[in-house]
């Protein structure tokens, strides 16, 4: 029997139905390429979802992990390690924060932030518990953080949710301003809404909300799960808005394919938060923390962000060559090599992603019908023109 088949009728029937992948199994992979049990080969524009910063198995980040899995694989917090102490203070020199709060996902780092929020507004009165969040916005899917995800499919069907959450328009300043009162504790934002569909926030208005924040005295939240480590030709992207957040969440990205995640805090905002307040288990686990060093090792390195620049100028430029033969795109929104591209009428982007997976090209979706490209940050010329050959084959097929 094939063995494809099999593995693939296995996960049918013994994963909760929760996903609904196509049938390659994948095996293994190297840099932009990955391969599936039948040793077909994919280029890899979707990145794991944003995660694959470094591409897949780059010998940075294998060696790292396998060397600190030999040494020391996990102490709880009841001890300190050596990686953790060594990735918060990476953390807190390379950006605005002063602390940093090491977790596991992007979900429990949310978590962590709306917490320390609510624990800062309660402090200064009981009512300022409630949270601004934006339509269209994803935050993860449990507890507070799918609370304060502004899109009804993820919220739906749970019963009662964490009470206290506000949505606005993301990008409309006055609709949020007309919401936002003093019993906000914080507000919650992707400086570049992902799986919305890569909407960045326009110009002003992550000032605005800084604004606003500091007139109600509540917390500005960054989420940078997806915008974070890099993706965006920014370490984080908050560096190129000139807005400082009390709060920034990432995940994703920093681990490179290691599950590892972070809250970074500003001192005000992380005082009061006493002990007991917060853990996690595995926050702060040195095979995590070493992982993310590795990673960002590699992005704070001379030029690689610059690289990221490059990478996205000649994503865009293929793109609109792709666009002029087949005027198959009606709008494309970039940052860095976080790319959204909304398929024009007659195009459905769930048949453009499946027939350029049979091509061999792996690409993804975002928001209603838009194209997601989040490929690994050092992804090479050579496999951006092969990726972008396969792609025009699926088009040509498509072609309507
Ligand atoms: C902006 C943003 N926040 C939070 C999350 C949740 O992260 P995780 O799936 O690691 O819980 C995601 C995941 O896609 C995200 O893009």
């Amino acid at each position: 029997m094939n063995n494809t088949s099999c593995l693939r009728t296995q996960y049918d029937s013994c994963l909760l139905p929760i996903y609904a992948p196509p049938q390659p199994v994948l095996v293994r992979g190297q840099g932009s390429r990955v391969w599936d049990e039948n040793d077909k080969e994919y280029v890899d524009f979707g990145g794991g979802i944003a995660v694959l910063s470094l591409g897949h198995a780059p010998p940075i980040l294998t060696a790292a992990i396998s060397e600190q899995a030999g040494r020391l694989l996990h102490t709880s917090n009841l001890h300190v390690n050596d990686a953790a102490v060594h990735l918060a203070q990476k953390l807190v020199e390379e950006t605005f924060a002063a602390r940093s709060f090491l977790c596991n996902s992007g979900a429990e780092a949310n978590e962590a932030a709306i917490k320390l929020a609510r624990h800062h507004g309660c402090s200064i009165q009981s009512e300022k518990y409630h949270v601004l969040a934006f339509e269209n916005s994803f935050h993860g899917r449990v507890g507070m953080a799918m609370a304060a995800t502004g899109q009804q499919k993820i919220r739906n069907g749970f019963g009662p949710l964490t009470p206290g959450m506000r949505f606005a328009p993301f990008n409309d300043l006055a609709a949020t301003a007309a919401m936002m009162d003093d019993d906000v504790c914080g507000i919650i934002v992707e400086p570049v809404q992902g799986e919305g569909g890569v909407v960045p926030a326009a110009n002003g208005f992550l000032a605005g909300l800084r604004d606003l924040a500091d007139r109600h005295k509540a917390l500005l939240i960054f989420d940078e799960i997806q915008s974070g480590a890099g993706r965006t030709g920014h370490l984080y992207n908050y560096m190129e808005t000139h807005v400082t957040p009390d709060v920034l969440t990432t995940a994703k990205g920093l681990g490179g394919g290691f599950p590892v995640a972070a809250m970074l805090v500003s001192e005000a905002a992380a005082a009061g938060f006493p002990v007991g307040a917060h853990g996690s288990t595995y926050g702060g686990n040195p095979l995590a923390a070493r992982a993310a060093l590795a990673v960002l090792g590699e992005i704070l390195k001379d030029d690689f962000l610059e690289g990221v620049k490059k990478r996205e100028n000649l994503f865009c430029d293929k793109l609109e060559e792709l666009n002029n033969e087949f005027n198959c795109f009606s709008d494309i929104r970039h940052k860095g090599c976080l790319i959204g591209i909304d398929m024009a009428e007659g195009w459905t982007v769930k048949t453009v992603v499946a027939t350029a997976l049979d091509e061999g090209l792996i690409v993804i979706t975002a928001g209603q019908n838009t194209l997601r490209l989040a490929p690994a940050l050092n992804i090479s010329v050579e496999d951006i023109d092969a990726g972008f050959a396969r792609l025009r084959r699926a088009l040509q097929i498509l072609r309507i």
